[in-house]
């Protein structure tokens, strides 16, 4: 069964105009995107979102961040696409991030690195769950 996972531009991404750009890649390269909006999220959605770093020195600016403006959330569906994002997205902090990838091309701040992408099926369940209830 083909796979899944959510998504985020996050809201210097949407704020900067990259939407389009980084959904693209994900076209380019096969995936279909499943289900998509843009909206402004609660903190309360933000924090079950980030829930494994609640209580990390970065969690709050983390919320701050997130909920800061409009995002993109989008489910996305194909083989290996988890695992594939992960790698199409790059290192975490931008400034390791290897050109060619999204986060190594568009960004240079942890705080501000453009995308989220689920870091396991596991976690794509849940965050599919959270972002579109209705699919689950
Ligand atoms: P994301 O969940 O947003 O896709 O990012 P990720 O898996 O690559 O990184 P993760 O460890 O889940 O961290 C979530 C977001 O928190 C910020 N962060 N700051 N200052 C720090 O040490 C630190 N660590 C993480 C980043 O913005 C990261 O995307
Ligand atoms: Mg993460």
């Amino acid at each position: 069964m083909s796979e899944r996972t959510l998504i985020l531009v996050k809201p210097d991404g949407v704020a900067r105009g990259l939407t389009g750009q980084v959904l693209t890649r994900l076209e380019q390269r096969g995936y279909r995107i499943v289900a998509m909006d843009q909206r402004t999220i609660s903190a309360e959605l933000a924090g079950e979102h980030y829930g494994e770093h609640r209580g990390k020195p970065f969690f709050d600016d983390l919320v701050e961040f997130i909920t800061s403006g409009p995002l993109v959330a989008a489910v996305v569906e194909g083989p290996g696409v988890v695992g594939a994002w992960r790698t199409m997205m790059g290192a975490t902090d931008p400034k390791v991030a290897e050109p060619g990838t999204v986060r190594g091309d568009f960004a240079t701040e942890m705080s501000h690195n453009v995308t989220h992408g689920s870091d396991s099926s596991e976690s794509a369940d849940r965050e599919i769950g959270l972002f579109f209830p209705e699919l689950g």
